[in-house]
């Protein structure tokens, strides 16, 4: 298992360019069951849940055609044999998006067997509006030796109706990708209400419509979709990620930096920009995003290039994660982090996963004066936090104490990082790039190398005896 061992009190300065998006990429793969046809995906991060999903679709008749080229990577999947259903509980144990696959083996195939995901370090994660939406199209579930097994009804194809899939936190976001990639071959016209409006939720509608679905409504509470026969392959570009691009908004906000980001999805931050804003950090949104990412000269606001650095001391704020476009959930334990050197008290209270604390204890070990009552934070501002050894619990926490790290007076030594690397590519040399100081370390080797060395004195006292 490796560590980070983080020299801190370095700012960054430099250019960085955000990697396309994990949480975009996952379901549009899921999504190339849902055609024979090959699909092909540009800007796919390398990463841990990648390698897990493109090992889910090979066992699922699905597998990567060709080597990936590139980093960030293209690759081509293809669906060859339609006859294996079962995504199985080693890999949905390792990767809880592989829940994804069930709606479109479930349209395409007429049955799936996937196992029910289990609870995670950042609550209980349950999967009920999947099921419920998925019913509503027809298909009739039951639970067998953990696995959810999902067959269509007599006929052997969906078909559309009206679905309501808030639950008490929100909308559900692979929820949504689920239940709007199964209705593309349902029979008739699909409705769902209190849809999740995410960003990924457009990427993945704007994926499908391009393979021949008919979505519209993708980024708002009602998608609306008119099934049809069969879909295509595709060429899609997945869009950059607006969680790493916030994450190096405040590794900059954090060490006092100034960094310019490349490719930086601003459109999808616009809650994140707005408390950085309240916390005295510009973003500045530079005249060079104006063009598209192909130089066709349009203004892509997915792909913009912005400056972020600190004016003066950082103010405390409120942060509320809610459903997009509010704060988002997966932000908020680098934007807590950052925040425990703000000037003041500061509030972050959790609405989406009450639970998603955990990095909370780890930081009062580097110092920060953090109280937590139930889903709310109160973080008092501190002059200084000091480097400690701490333990990475869940992705967005590790990313948190990363920060921490990097601005913290000391060593910090953060072990565990595979967290960190399920959903960060070579975070700590990207980070290096803008002159972070993290070295990469397999912590066995780590401790070997300190085990205290014991045989000197007594063999001296053996012979002197
Ligand atoms: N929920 C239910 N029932 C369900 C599904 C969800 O009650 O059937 C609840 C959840 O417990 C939670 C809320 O609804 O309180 C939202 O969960 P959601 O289903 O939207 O989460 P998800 O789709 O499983 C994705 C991201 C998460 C991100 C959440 C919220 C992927 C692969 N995962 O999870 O990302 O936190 O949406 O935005 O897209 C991460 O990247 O670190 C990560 C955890």
């Amino acid at each position: 298992m490796d560590r980070f061992v983080i020299k801190g009190g370095t700012r960054l300065e430099g250019r960085i360019r955000v990697n396309g998006s994990k949480n975009a990429a996952l379901p549009l793969l899921a999504a190339a069951l849902l055609t024979d046809q090959p699909v092909t995906l540009r800007g796919v991060p390398n990463l841990a849940d990648i390698a897990s999903m493109l090992r889910l679709l090979g066992e699922l008749g699905c597998p990567k055609t060709g080597e990936s080229i590139g980093s960030p990577q293209t690759l081509t999947v293809q669906s060859r044999d339609e006859s294996a259903c079962h995504a199985r509980y080693d890999i949905v144990r390792t990767m809880r998006a592989g829940i994804c696959v069930l709606g479109p083996l479930l349209a395409r195939r007429g049955s799936a067997r996937v196992s029910m995901p289990g609870g995670c370090a950042i609550g209980d994660r349950p999967v009920d509006l999947h099921l419920r939406g998925l019913e509503a199209l027809g298909a009739r579930i039951s639970l067998d030796s953990g696995d959810i097994v999902a067959t269509t009804p007599p006929g052997g194809r969906l078909r559309g109706a009206r679905i309501f899939l808030g639950g008490p936190f929100g909308s559900t976001v692979l929820g949504t990708a689920n239940v709007m990639s199964a209705a593309t071959l349902a029979r008739g016209t699909t409705v769902i209400e209190s849809a999740a409006c995410e960003p990924e939720i457009v990427d993945l509608a704007a994926m499908l419509s391009a393979m021949g679905a008919r979505i519209s409504g993708a980024g708002s509470p009602r998608i609306t979709i008119h099934g049809v026969e069969a879909l295509t392959g595709v060429d899609h570009e997945v869009i950059p990620d607006r969680i790493e691009a916030g994450t190096l908004m405040c590794a900059a906000a954090i060490t006092d930096g100034d960094v310019v980001i490349e490719n930086c999805p601003l459109d999808a931050l616009m809650a994140a920009v707005d408390r950085l804003h309240a916390m005295g950090v510009s973003v500045e949104e530079l005249h060079e995003s104006r063009g598209t990412s192909d130089g066709a000269g349009g203004v892509d606001p997915m792909r913009a290039t912005c400056r972020v650095r600190r004016i003066g001391a950082m103010k405390p704020v409120e942060i509320t994660t809610q459903p997009h476009p509010g704060f988002p959930t997966d932000l908020q334990a680098q934007f807590l982090a950052t925040l425990c050197l703000s000037s003041g008290n500061s509030v972050v209270t959790e609405k989406i996963f009450p639970e998603r604390f955990l990095h909370v204890a780890e930081l009062a070990r580097m110092g920060a004066q953090v109280n937590r009552a139930g889903a709310t934070v109160i973080v008092s501002g501190v002059h200084r936090l000091v480097g400690a050894p701490v333990m990475a619990s869940d992705l967005r926490a590790s990313a948190g104490l990363v920060l921490a790290g990097l601005a913290a007076t000391g060593t910090t030594v953060i072990n565990r990082v595979y967290h960190l690397d399920r959903g960060y590519e070579h975070l700590d040399q990207r980070l290096g790039t803008l002159g972070a100081r993290i070295v990469r370390e397999d912590d066995r080797a780590a401790t070997e190398e300190r085990v205290p060395v014991i045989e000197t004195k007594p063999r001296e006292s053996v012979r002197s005896a």
